[in-house]
């Protein structure tokens, strides 16, 4: 795919978004959230958004959506997002995610689709049954990066093959259609270290990403989790029989050792080794009572946050409002740049 193209040169920005599937989990917020949070510090523009259309790809309830909806705002508020500061809204309130993503549809190419392994997964053996919008669901992941010509996207690290699929959108866009320009930046995930969040694994099985739809809660630490919940889902989370070793790479064949370790370190900040280095020769039966108390201090003001937001719907429905206000603002010119660029008739 097309690699020598002008270098963007436009003002940073910052786009992610996370499906509204269930409450947010520790997984969410150490791969992502907790990025979000960081990177409003800085002067970029930032759009967090509740990607509810992505949510449709698969059988919903459309009475629990707005609920979802809301809780996903919610976990974001909760977790530090800043809504004076970043735009957060739901990705149905701006047309223009839906306008664009129909263009990128005649952008990608079959076969960069049928290489997403997320697809494949969540389609399962019977892919034949599965609804369009879910195989063309990173084009519109695509459209919801570039319809602010974000630069920088913080995800983790699941998300890097669809990130990659919006660089090569961006790239077949400016090539096709922006006579030499590049129109669209090439995006840069924003992924953390391996080892510091980018990949939180299920409590029950260290081979499984930690994941809102496994249908086992005692697999994940919820957002909204109590101090009793968490406590008993680490201390019932799977181990082995061996002490915790004095190296990382003897982690290695270890999946479920490794993610309690890596655990440990991601909320605490430091590294897996320096969490060995601590705790070499101990058992689990002394490492995850540690483990559930850091968990638990950690969680607890998140916790705390979210009861108070949740309690108060119309707060956050005023939040998502304004939020789409200045999203639409900020998408209006680069779909009509698009729009141009494409050749729809002007009328
Ligand atoms: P979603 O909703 O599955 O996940 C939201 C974010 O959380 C990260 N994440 C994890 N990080 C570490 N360990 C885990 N176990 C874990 N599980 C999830 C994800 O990498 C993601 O950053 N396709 C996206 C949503 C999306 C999007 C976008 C993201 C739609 N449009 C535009 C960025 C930009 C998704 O399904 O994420």
């Amino acid at each position: 795919m097309s690699d020598a193209l002008p270098v963007y040169t436009g003002p940073e920005r910052i786009l992610s978004g996370m499906q509204p599937t269930g409450g947010l989990h520790i997984g969410n917020y150490l791969g992502a959230l907790k990025h979000w949070v960081r990177l409003q510090e800085g002067k970029a523009d930032c759009f967090y958004c509740v990607v509810d259309m992505h949510a449709i790809t698969v059988a919903h309830d459309p009475a629990d959506l707005p609920g979802r909806v809301r809780a996903a705002a919610a976990a974001y508020l909760a977790a530090g997002v800043d809504p004076s500061r970043s735009a957060v809204f739901a990705q149905s309130a701006v047309p223009a995610h839906a306008e664009l993503a129909w263009i990128f549809q005649c952008v990608a190419r079959l076969g960069w689709l049928e290489r997403m392994t997320q697809f494949k997964d969540k389609a399962g053996k019977d892919a034949e049954r599965a609804s369009v919008g879910l195989f063309t669901y990173p084009v519109l992941q695509a459209a919801d990066i570039l319809i602010y010509k974000a630069t920088h996207v913080p995800v983790g690290e699941d998300q890097k093959q669809h990130l990659e699929l919006s660089r090569d959108i961006a790239a077949r866009f400016n090539r096709d259609f922006g006579a030499g320009e590049a129109v669209l930046p090439l995006p840069e995930p924003v992924i953390p270290p391996s080892g510091a969040g980018a990949r939180i694994m299920s409590l029950k099985d260290g081979t499984a990403k930690m994941s809102k739809s496994d249908p086992s809660d005692n697999s994940r630490i919820n957002l909204n989790d109590d101090a009793d919940t968490i406590a008993r889902k680490i201390k019932k989370a799977k181990t082995d029989a061996e002490p915790l070793p004095a190296s990382t790479a003897e982690l290695d064949a270890r999946p479920e050792a490794r993610n309690l370790v890596g655990l440990y370190a991601a909320l605490t900040g430091v590294s897996a080794q320096a969490v060995l280095d601590d705790h070499a020769g101990q058992g689990f039966g002394a490492f995850t009572p540690k483990l559930a108390e850091i968990a638990v201090e950690f969680i607890a003001p998140i916790a705390g946050e979210y009861a108070r937001l949740i309690a108060d719907p119309a707060e956050i429905d005023r939040i998502l409002t304004s939020g789409a206000e200045r999203a639409r603002a900020a998408a209006e010119p680069v779909i009509a740049q698009v729009r141009g660029l494409v050749g729809y008739w002007k009328g």
